[in-house]
């Protein structure tokens, strides 16, 4: 993985504001149309804090040490909202979708492996704390 060329490809994208998340969950709802009743009826706040969350993962790809408390601190709070280990690969799935579209003829076959091995290590943590605070809760 190639923090460099994520965070390059990230600044494009995310330059792009709104549109990149209101198209992430757009595609992650016609993905799987159940999730919608996980989430606020109005998504404005939560596409920037999406967008916000993203920025944060990217810019703190070589810095583990951050990187790792701040997703598990955040995989917690997903095990409030109900989020499910299944319920990841969806979102990454949206997620790559919505690069893959707002990168245009930038998108690589590196870029998309390079995201997909980032996606799925940022899941994996996440969603280990998740698991290890529902186990707590029990
Ligand atoms: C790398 C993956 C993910 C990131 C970076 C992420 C990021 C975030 C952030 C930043 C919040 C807002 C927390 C706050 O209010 O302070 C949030 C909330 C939420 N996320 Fe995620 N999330 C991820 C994966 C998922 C997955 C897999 C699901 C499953 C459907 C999910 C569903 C939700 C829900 C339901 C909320 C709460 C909405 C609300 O009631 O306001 N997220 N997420």
């Amino acid at each position: 993985m190639d923090p460099q060329r994520l965070k390059k490809n990230f600044a494009l994208v995310g330059g792009k504001g709104e549109d990149v998340a209101a198209y992430f969950y757009a595609d992650l709802f016609e993905r799987e149309p159940a999730l919608r009743t996980m989430f606020p009826a109005s998504m404005e706040k939560q596409q920037e804090k999406l967008l916000a969350a993203l920025s944060h993962i990217v810019s703190l790809l070589d810095d583990t040490e951050t990187l790792v408390p701040f997703l598990q601190d955040l995989g917690r709070q997903h095990n409030g909202y109900g989020v499910k280990e299944e319920h990841f690969p969806l979102v990454g799935a949206s997620l790559l979708a919505t690069l893959a579209y707002f990168s245009g003829p930038e998108w690589s076959k590196e870029l998309e492996e390079d995201w997909a091995a980032a996606y799925g290590l940022a899941a994996q943590i996440m969603s280990e704390a998740a698991a290890e605070a529902a186990a707590s809760q029990a």
